[in-house]
């Protein structure tokens, strides 16, 4: 059965049982700035399953486009997705569990539904905690319909259902299938979970009967009205209906596959996770980008430029010629447009963006793949001992790889993902050491939030790319002062807003104008120099060492991570111990105009400020 062959018959059964479909909504939710996309069908109904009264009345059923992206690192195996279809049907307040239950069971195994056979079909209830009592109610309808040994009860974590630590939830029904070749029959419940571990048996959809409210994961009232929501995988039905191995090999993906392998000189089984990767994040990327999203780098538009910039890095992995791009783009259009019809609408603002996204991302990989290749080659020759001695990491583990440091540089500087950086080296024969490279992460993210909290109490007026590009020339500025005025100059504040950055130094008498404009062209060059901005570990005593500015060095660990603002000449421009939110290169800065010193005064005793625009 065709996908577009279930989604109709899914819509039509639930229509034929006097349910009104309702549109998907775009994957960025509406009304809650709190989320940054749609990750189940049920969000949009949220108000509704609280009690409010929905137009279209109380019977309701969709397909909803959804995106998650915690597991976006797991993406490539057989199983995970970021942006994947939910089917959904909902009754506010109408018929619950004694409904509900035979209803899926007809829909799962009739001819008007998935036909599915019914010797492969099991269930689950809930067993009860000291939240909300076993499900019988459940056990006992399920037991009118099927053997009782085909229903087992499961825990919280498996069978109660909420979006969060607040909202609407309830106990719920799951509803799994066998996918072995013989079949495996009736089973304990134990021989049950086994199976599941082991993907024999999958979870299809669950109905979640929900009649209480949660706050701050506590439950706190039941709801006026009991609802049922219910959620299934669309590419799971998928999947099972045409009886293959992983979403990718179904018809929502294999046309995709076949121009991917007809463009490049690797094929699907050679080249298995580097193909479902592209085929995850390019559909995901064509949505986005038909519900408005844009590559920047801030929220939603963050994601879509990883999705991109993965994408782009595992096409050049198999060597798909980029001239196709606009007949592989176009190909997932016309896959889903009769469904989702402003794909249509879009397409043209898709080829665009996403062609401008990977010209942009060209060229910092060029330098990266260069880099790459000159720490392979130092590697070979130091028979790859490891370069840098790290005191607490163990010189020997990065025997026979890329040290960590160096992975971390090319991640960090280049944004060279680990899975690429891994690939690349055994392609030529060394390996990575990811166990430092991890460590080096932790380091940064650690340093980086302590920096935040030390400079930034109350000081950024948020986090969009003109507040990135303020706050990267605060850097500039003071690298320029203390160059100017002397070491003496240390930040003693800051104030960022979209109009302007408000910046602190000691220093304790009036700054000419003269030395403003010198200063102001220490910023500007750095700029137009094409600065790179990037982080780096180091140990807190050699970072001192080597001048690192920085105040408050007692509240951070033995290792600190300092960001490091560097021409392609290798000039240093700037190198502070920080955790804000930066730009990435100068061409991020320049958009906004030229930097301008507006104004010198006094802040308070030994404090001068300096008031700042983009000109
Ligand atoms: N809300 C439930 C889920 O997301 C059922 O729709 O699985």
């Amino acid at each position: 059965m065709k996908s577009d062959q279930i989604r109709k018959k899914y819509l039509d059964f639930f229509e034929k049982k006097q349910h009104k479909i309702i549109p998907s909504s775009s994957l960025v939710p509406q009304d809650d700035p709190s989320v940054l996309f749609n990750t189940a069908g049920m969000q949009q109904l949220t108000p509704y399953l609280l009690g409010q009264k929905h137009p279209k009345g109380k019977k309701l059923a969709n397909i909803q486009k959804c995106l998650r992206t915690n597991d976006i690192e797991e993406v490539g195996d057989k199983s995970h997705l970021t942006f994947f279809e939910m089917v959904g049907h909902w009754s506010l307040g109408d018929y619950f569990k004694e409904e509900e239950i035979p209803l899926m069971y007809e829909f799962l195994t009739s001819k008007d539904g998935l036909n599915l056979s019914k010797d492969r079909l099991y269930f689950t209830i809930f067993e009860g905690d000291k939240n909300a009592p076993e499900d019988k109610e459940a056990l006992e309808i399920w037991k009118k319909i099927v053997p009782e040994n085909r229903v087992y009860s499961l825990n919280a974590e498996e069978n109660f259902w909420s979006a969060g630590d607040s909202g609407p939830c309830g106990r719920d029904s799951e509803y799994f299938y066998d996918t072995t070749e013989k079949g495996l029959g009736n089973l304990s419940k134990e021989e049950f979970l086994i199976h599941c571990e082991k993907l024999d048996i999958i979870e299809i959809c669950n109905s979640v009967f929900m009649e209480y409210e949660k706050k701050d994961g506590k439950i706190i009232k039941n709801l006026k009205e009991k609802n049922v929501d219910f959620g299934g995988g669309f590419e799971r039905w998928c999947i099972l209906k045409q009886n293959v191995e992983s979403v990718y090999e179904t018809d929502l993906f294999n046309y995709f596959i076949k121009i991917l392998e007809e463009n490049s000189d690797k094929n699907y089984l050679i080249q298995n996770k580097a193909y479902r990767i592209i085929c995850d994040h390019m559909r995901a990327s064509v949505f986005l980008i038909s519900d408005g999203v844009l590559p920047s780098n801030k929220d939603q538009g963050y994601i879509l430029r990883k999705l991109l910039r993965r994408s782009l890095l595992y096409l050049k992995n198999i060597n798909f010629n980029l001239e196709k791009m606009d007949v592989l783009l176009f190909s997932v259009v016309d896959k889903y447009k009769e469904f989702y019809p402003n794909l249509e609408e879009k397409k043209d603002l898709i080829y665009s963006e996403i062609s401008k996204e990977f010209q942009k991302f060209e060229k910092t990989l060029h330098s990266g793949m260069k880099k790459f290749e000159e720490i392979v080659d130092v590697t070979k020759k130091n028979n790859n001992v490891c370069k840098i001695d790290w005191g607490v990491f163990n010189t020997l583990d990065c025997c026979n790889e890329v040290c960590g440091k160096d992975a971390y540089d090319l991640f960090t500087v280049y944004g060279l993902p680990l899975e690429i950086i891994k690939d690349e080296a055994h392609r030529r024969g060394v390996g990575v050491d990811e166990k430092n490279f991890n460590k080096l992460i932790e380091i940064h993210k650690e340093s980086s939030r302590i920096s935040s909290d030390v400079k930034f109490k109350g000081g950024l007026g948020g986090d969009s790319p003109k507040i990135r590009a303020f706050h990267t020339t605060t850097h500039l500025l003071l690298a320029g002062l203390r160059k100017i005025l002397g070491e003496h100059v240390h930040q003693a504040g800051s104030n960022i807003t979209e109009e302007r950055s408000r910046f602190d130094f000691t220093h304790d008498e009036k700054v000419q104008r003269e030395v403003l404009d010198e200063v102001e062209n220490y910023v500007n060059s750095a700029i137009e120099n094409n600065i790179k901005i990037y982080s780096e570990v180091m140990e807190k005593e050699e970072a001192k060492k080597q001048g690192v500015e920085g105040s408050f060095w007692e509240k951070y660990p033995d290792k600190v991570s300092v960001y490091v603002m560097k021409d392609d000449l290798g000039n240093i421009y700037s190198r502070e111990l920080c955790g804000g939110p930066h730009v990435e290169n100068s061409a991020e800065i320049s958009q906004f105009g030229k930097f301008k010193i507006k104004k010198e005064e006094s802040s308070s005793a030994g404090v001068r400020r300096v008031k700042c625009i983009f000109v």
